[in-house]
């Protein structure tokens, strides 16, 4: 669910081509990025651009709703992480998590969420909204929710022990952005307790055969699906600022299982009727026609 306001083209999903932009301006390329330097590109560009990211979407990400992508599709009705009333009590690491949005709303089932994201500044906004729930309930005491806890990493090598959670969720965090989605998933698998489960959520792969426009531009295949060569954005002198890391589904299918989970279910999320808002490619027109995310569920026996 990035967004590129400022870039040359938003980065959900590749460019037809290598971009040829302004000389003084990021341009957009496919070309190879390693783990250590799409970690380091993707940690300064949330930095940087979290508070535009933030004022952005944030009214639609709620201070404490569980999105899973921009058509809206909300926990509360999907029940994907298991019916809410046995989230109580579960311990859970929530991976790329912003402003923890969704480990909010975990917390307010009576689950012990954990958000864990790579950029200091995403989670410096989750305090932001934790102080400001804690002020609107009259202070920290009393009714105020409790403050998410945050752990600042990269999610190709978790903080914890083995076995320290039960569930383990992602709208859209980290897996878009890693090199290694395959050892992300060896983490998480490794992190969760047996009967673990994980869900999470996507850029559905078959947006990068398209343009990722919202208008009618975005509805015609340009690129190769099965062209694996991540979208990079890079300053003038080459320096990597910004990359996306694509699967086909099978890529997804096969890594799930590689680390020893079973998936038990692919959400292709459709685009509801209510939704008339466009977020960098995706939009209703896009959506009534083509997938726009894909949820994955999973289970660690
Ligand atoms: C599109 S946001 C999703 C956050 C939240 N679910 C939302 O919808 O706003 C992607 C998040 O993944 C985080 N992220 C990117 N790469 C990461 C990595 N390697 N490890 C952990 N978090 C990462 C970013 O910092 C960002 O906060």
């Amino acid at each position: 669910m990035n967004q590129h306001p400022g870039s040359p083209r938003p980065a959900d999903g590749p460019p037809a081509d290598a971009q040829q932009a302004d000389p003084d301006e990021a341009q957009a390329v496919r070309r190879e990025a390693g783990g250590a330097e799409s970690s380091r590109a993707n940690r300064s560009w949330w930095d940087r651009n979290a508070d535009e990211y933030q004022d952005e979407h944030g009214a639609f990400l709620g201070d404490d709703r569980f999105v899973w992508g921009p058509e809206g599709l909300d926990e509360e009705t999907a029940g994907l992480l298991g019916p809410a009333d046995r989230l109580k009590g579960l311990s859970v690491l929530e991976i790329g998590a912003g402003a923890a949005q969704c480990s909010r709303w975990l917390a307010g089932r009576g689950a012990r969420p954990v958000a864990l994201d790579i950029s200091h500044r995403q989670l410096q906004h989750s305090r932001r909204i934790d102080a400001r729930l804690a002020a609107r309930a009259g202070g920290t005491g009393g009714d105020a929710p409790a403050p998410v806890p945050v752990v600042q990493a990269d999610a190709g090598a978790l903080p914890f022990r083995d076995g320290s959670f039960d569930l383990a969720c992602s709208a859209y965090g980290a897996l878009p952005f890693v090199a290694d989605a395959a050892g992300v998933m060896r983490e998480v698998h490794r992190v969760l307790r047996p009967g673990g489960r994980w869900v999470f959520s996507v850029t559905h792969p078959i947006r990068w055969a398209f343009p990722d426009e919202p208008g009618p531009e975005g509805l015609t295949a340009v690129s190769s699906y099965f062209d694996r060569t991540p979208y990079v954005e890079q300053d003038p002198s080459g320096r990597t600022e910004y990359v996306e890391h694509h699967r086909t589904l099978g890529d997804r299918v096969r890594e799930i299982a590689a680390a020893g989970f079973r998936l038990v279910d692919l959400v292709e999320p459709e685009w509801p009727a209510w939704n008339r808002q466009e977020w960098g490619g995706w939009s209703p027109l896009r959506g009534r026609l083509i997938p726009g995310t894909a949820v994955f569920v999973c289970l660690r026996d």
